[in-house]
């Protein structure tokens, strides 16, 4: 499959729609890792529903009253159109993303399905919210890739009212999502340039460690800290897996900088190396993620 950003050079891609300042990852986002979300945003509904039902269960499930509801690093907003969907007249659903073409996506779908929801295209780190106006705070794997963590959290805890829950879903380790590192494993010897995956560095992995999240959190005025560990099982047609390899995740973006023929090597042995995860069509895999809950705990006084 030869997608449609593998005809621009990674220069290019990565220069898309920088703003000077922009962090590597705002780079990224931005760049390739945003337009290969983009394309991939049918797949990626689909192959984490799982995700979106879990969290639209525990945001505006029975007998909770969410009000005004902000999703962080929503990203083409399928959660956060969900949400809106289930909270119809008596709440609001806000996103928010660093991605220019992400939310330019969102925004489309949102016209397109007709569902009220609003979209703010920011570093949700130093966005400047208005103080103690979202009464819920959720995320589907839009947490994890901050400059730094605690100003980005404490910002999100500015932004809730006191004792808002926010709840998110990470990625615990890589080793216990063999799935999520397969391309890259066996693309290495083959693309020696791959970035090596860095414990705690921003990125997918970067809440591996519940500790470190808990710390993160507690430090940045959440309170009520609970992770658990929660294993999604997740599937999605065996016709889409080239396409969800040679888009996203690192070798999607190292592929951007091979010829034809690399390319079709690389896409060989990274399809033989998926194959214990595919049967009768269909490629299913357990996503081993933390659920974490937390609440907004007391503002801090001026001045303190
Ligand atoms: C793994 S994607 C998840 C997207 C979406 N939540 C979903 O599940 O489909 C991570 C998202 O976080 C966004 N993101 C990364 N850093 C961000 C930041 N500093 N502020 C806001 N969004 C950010 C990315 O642009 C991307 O859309």
């Amino acid at each position: 499959v030869v997608s449609a950003i593998a005809q621009k050079t990674r220069e290019e891609a990565m220069t898309d729609v920088a703003r000077p300042g922009d962090s590597d990852l705002a780079r990224l986002w931005n760049g390739p890792a945003g337009r290969a979300w983009v394309d991939a945003e049918a797949l990626i509904g689909q192959l984490f529903k799982p995700v979106e039902d879990l969290l639209v269960a525990a945001v505006a499930g029975e007998g909770s009253m969410p009000g005004h509801v902000l999703d962080v690093g929503c990203g083409t907003g399928g959660t956060t159109l969900a949400l809106a969907r289930r909270l119809g007249a008596a709440g609001r659903a806000t996103g928010i993303d660093i991605s220019a073409p992400m939310i330019a996506a969102a925004r489309a779908r949102a016209g397109r399905e007709g569902v009220a929801a609003e979209f703010i295209c920011a570093n949700a780190q130093d966005h400047v919210f208005a103080p103690a106006v979202f009464d819920r705070i959720f995320s589907r794997f839009g947490v994890m890739f901050f400059e730094d963590f605690v100003r980005a959290f404490a910002n999100l805890r500015h932004a809730a009212k006191e004792g808002a829950r926010f709840t998110f879903i990470a990625w615990r380790s890589a080793v216990e999502n063999a799935f999520m590192t397969t391309a890259e494993r066996a693309a290495a010897p083959l693309l020696p340039s791959l970035p090596a995956r860095r414990d705690n560095a921003a990125g997918q992995f970067a809440f591996a460690d519940r500790q470190r999240v808990a710390a993160i959190l507690a430090e940045s005025g959440w309170t009520g800290i609970e992770i658990r560990p929660v294993d999604i099982p997740c599937t999605f047609p065996a016709t889409a897996l080239v396409g969800y390899f040679t888009r996203l995740g690192p070798v999607g973006v190292a592929l951007l900088d091979v010829n034809e023929q690399k390319r079709t090597e690389i896409i060989a042995t990274v399809r033989a190396a998926f194959d214990p995860f595919v049967a009768d069509g269909a490629v299913r895999f357990t996503a081993a993620c933390w659920r974490v809950d937390a609440r907004a705990g007391a503002a801090p006084r001026q001045g303190s």
